[in-house]
């Protein structure tokens, strides 16, 4: 193995790294970082090469050395490079990465890449003093122990009225608090799935209701979403409930991830009492349900309908405020609430009491807050449609009325190609095939809307380009998985 790599043999290797995508957006120094991990992550830079001297790389590159000097100090605070005083620096694989199967590195925080993997917005402006206002109410909590295994009682009420506001009158011990939806889910399931039982999940569906569902072994049978227009097939969805009578059904009712789907009151009506009929438990995910992007009245939440506590809703802080906060919950009736809790604590016990405060403020500014994040996914949407129509107007979709993701059906089946290709210009997509079980939807696309719009027109841009060029079969992208999708 090479053990050094000379100023020439990088600048050759380093080729156009001037011209790479989201060169625009960063200086000198950062995008010669960028070219070097690039280098890194797909091999043709092993780990524990000697990098040139400073001076040397500045020579072979025709730049200043302050700016290699720059860009060898990111590459040690992005842990890619160590360095000896008197002795060099060498490559090295940083803590943030993880070895793909195919040998290829997969960084986790790559700062050039446009991360359509990730439906969820950046937290909006009040969370900084929204969380100021909390600690200001921590010393009430501070001379217990601090474990509520359900939540703080001030969450319990507030998130209770949210529910009483839309319609399902709620009190406090019906909600438990988690530590986000996904862990909702998960707790959920503990409770009311044996490991392979049999489970009904729309088709596309979340990905990683998949994966929580695939931990507790269950068996999986899909419903098949329409493309177009309303989405669920009354007949088929209730059909399917009876003939395979599943233990229980994850559904997204409210502008479905990824088709922005909204399931009609009456469908509802009829699938709650064709769950109870056939002993089906509805496991409700309300993600989205703060997110309406027009004026279209909102369908009552599906438990309106429901008499023998068939349906269990989940929710959170997630989308309509910060992913990060890691605040979720679970409504369903007050002894379910305390078998859940009584599961937990054989899981983690309890949510943070600050994180609890902090949701509390904002569920208390929730009308301005949320009111300004659909204006602006109104905007990115938009600005998204525009350029779609603009530079692929070969790929069909229904514009969502809600929520943040828009699913694209493309011009051939095509996703996990273009995926591939597009990993290397900068994009990051979550091709369609993530969305099912079968390897199927590979016309598919989810692209959501959470991205600034000028970043959304820029990376369709990008697709647009090496959409023609996976016609013409240049390029041969390597495969590299998206690194999270939410
Ligand atoms: C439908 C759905 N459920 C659950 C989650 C997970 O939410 P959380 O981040 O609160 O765990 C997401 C996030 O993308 C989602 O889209």
């Amino acid at each position: 193995m090479t053990s050094q790599v000379r100023g020439v043999q990088l600048a050759r290797l380093l080729g156009q790294w001037h011209a790479l995508p989201g060169r625009r957006r960063s200086p000198d120094y950062a995008a010669l970082a960028a070219a070097v991990r690039g280098l890194l992550a797909d091999g043709r830079l092993p780990l524990g090469v000697r990098l040139p001297a400073e001076r040397e790389l500045a020579e072979a590159l025709r730049i200043s050395r302050t700016t290699v000097t720059a860009a060898y100090r990111q590459l040690r605070e992005t842990g890619h490079l160590a360095s000896r005083r008197g002795a060099g620096s060498w490559t090295m694989l940083p803590g943030t990465h993880r070895v793909a199967s195919t040998g290829l590195w997969t960084p986790l925080d790559d700062r050039d890449m446009l991360d359509l993997g990730v439906a969820a917005l950046g937290a909006p402006p009040e969370l900084v003093p929204v969380a100021r206002a909390a600690v200001e109410d921590l010393p009430r909590y501070l001379s217990g122990a601090g474990y509520h295994p359900t939540g703080i009682i001030e969450l319990r009420e507030a998130v209770a009225r949210t529910y009483t506001a839309r319609g399902l009158p709620t009190s406090a011990e019906q909600i438990m608090v988690t530590n986000g939806i996904q862990h909702a889910l998960d707790l959920v399931l503990r409770l009311a799935l044996v490991p392979g039982g049999n489970v009904l999940v729309e088709s596309p569906t979340y990905p990683n209701a998949l994966a929580a569902l695939a931990a507790r072994r269950a068996r999986i049978t899909t419903h098949g979403l329409a493309v177009d227009g309303i989405g669920w097939d009354a007949d088929l969805l209730l059909g399917s409930v009876r003939q395979t009578r599943p233990k229980l059904a994850y559904l997204i009712p409210e502008f479905h991830n990824p088709t922005g789907h909204l399931m009609a009151a009456e469908l509802r009506e009829r699938l709650v009492a064709t769950a109870h009929a056939a002993g089906t438990d509805l496991v409700v995910d309300e993600s989205f349900v703060d997110l309406p992007l027009d004026d279209t009245p909102l369908p009552p939440p599906m438990a309106v309908f429901d008499r023998h506590s068939r349906v269990i809703s989940i929710g959170g802080m997630s989308k309509p405020f910060w992913g990060g906060l890691r605040i979720g919950w679970v409504r369903a009736s007050a002894p379910q609430v305390q078998r859940l809790a009584a599961a937990r604590v054989g899981v983690d016990m309890a949510s943070p009491v600050l994180d609890q405060l902090v949701a509390v403020h904002l569920l208390a500014q929730a009308p301005a807050i949320v009111a300004a994040r659909r204006a602006q996914l109104v905007t990115q949407r938009d600005a998204l449609l525009a350029a779609l129509a603009e530079r692929l107007p070969d790929w069909r979709f229904d514009v969502p009325r809600g929520g943040v993701t828009l699913w694209v059906e493309l011009d051939g089946p095509i996703s996990s190609a273009l995926a591939r290709a597009a990993e290397e210009v900068g994009v990051r997509l979550a091709p369609g095939p993530r969305f099912g079980l079968d390897g199927t939807l590979e016309r598919f696309l989810r692209l959501p809307f959470t991205l600034p719009a000028a970043d959304l027109v820029e990376a369709v841009g990008r697709l647009a380009a090496i959409r023609y060029d996976l016609d013409r079969g240049a390029g041969r992208p390597r495969w590299r998985e998206p690194a999270v999708i939410a």
